[in-house]
């Protein structure tokens, strides 16, 4: 890690308001999406309990992966995304302790999905690859408003983010990290990221990011720092640098 959060308080903002400690390795939020459970005898425990160790080891060598394991009913899809910087040994722990972490909160839940900063973890009983989700999604916030003017900043934002879901959606990692400076006489430098998840085609992913970009303003508008974090991509801005490069 290169530096730790300045401010440790951020606003979750999808229906609910919670103010909310985050630490490094915490889960930022989960969501048990599907209405459908299973039960404990059910094959399909087993059946996540196989992708899971399915996608331990196949999402940390590129930081991307998808699986599926059983069949019929019972069979279960899932998908693991680390964080584009995230170096394999801890993509591995991320996407293990996703996988405990989900079991524990959604035990009977067929499709849940987990944010980290580090990963992102989803299954369910639907076939999802390939599309975009826009129903999983939630911002972040730092509450600090910046010293600026917002609709300044906010240009300031779009331009960047703008540039870096062009390049994420360009190269084959769907990921894409850049910083630039606000003005030729502040010394604060804006820094960001786009990612999506790699089963999304280059120009799902630049709609799945448009999207994000585009959902700012409702959460974060005129803040120090904010983003859209969702099941097929996610946006990211600071004013300090957040990922190793
Ligand atoms: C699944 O379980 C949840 C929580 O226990 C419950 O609210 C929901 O109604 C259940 N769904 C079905 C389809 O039985
Ligand atoms: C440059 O940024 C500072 C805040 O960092 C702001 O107060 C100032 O108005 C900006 N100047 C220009 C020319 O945009």
């Amino acid at each position: 890690m290169f530096f730790s959060k300045p401010i440790p308080l951020f606003l979750l903002s999808i229906s609910l308001l919670c103010s909310c400690t985050v630490g490094t390795d915490d889960p930022l939020y989960h969501i048990c999406f599907s209405p459908e459970n299973f039960t404990s005898s059910s094959p399909y425990r087993n059946n996540l309990n196989d992708l899971l160790g399915i996608l331990s080891t196949k999402v940390p060598p590129t930081g991307f992966g998808t699986g599926s394991s059983g069949s019929g009913q019972d069979v279960v899809y899932g998908l693991g995304l680390c964080r584009g910087d995230v170096k394999s040994d801890d993509c591995k722990t991320c996407v293990v302790d996703a996988g405990q972490e989900l079991q524990a909160r959604c035990p009977t839940s067929k499709g849940a999905i987990i944010w980290y900063d580090n990963c992102l973890l989803k299954y369910s009983d639907k076939n999802f690859f390939g599309k975009i989700d826009n129903k999983n999604k939630f911002h972040l916030l730092n509450v600090q408003d910046v010293d600026m003017d917002f609709m300044e900043f906010y240009q300031k934002i779009k331009d960047l983010l703008g540039v870096l879901a062009e390049k994420a959606s360009g190269t084959p990692i769907l990921y894409a990290s850049g910083d630039e400076k606000l003005n030729k006489t502040s010394r604060q430098t804006l820094f960001g990221l786009a990612q999506c998840t790699r089963d999304l085609t280059a120009a799902d992913c630049k709609t799945c990011l448009d999207h994000a970009i585009s959902d700012l303003p409702s959460c974060c508008y005129g803040k120090r720092g904010g983003r859209t974090v969702g099941a097929s991509c996610n946006v990211r801005y600071e004013l300090y640098p957040f990922v190793n490069v």
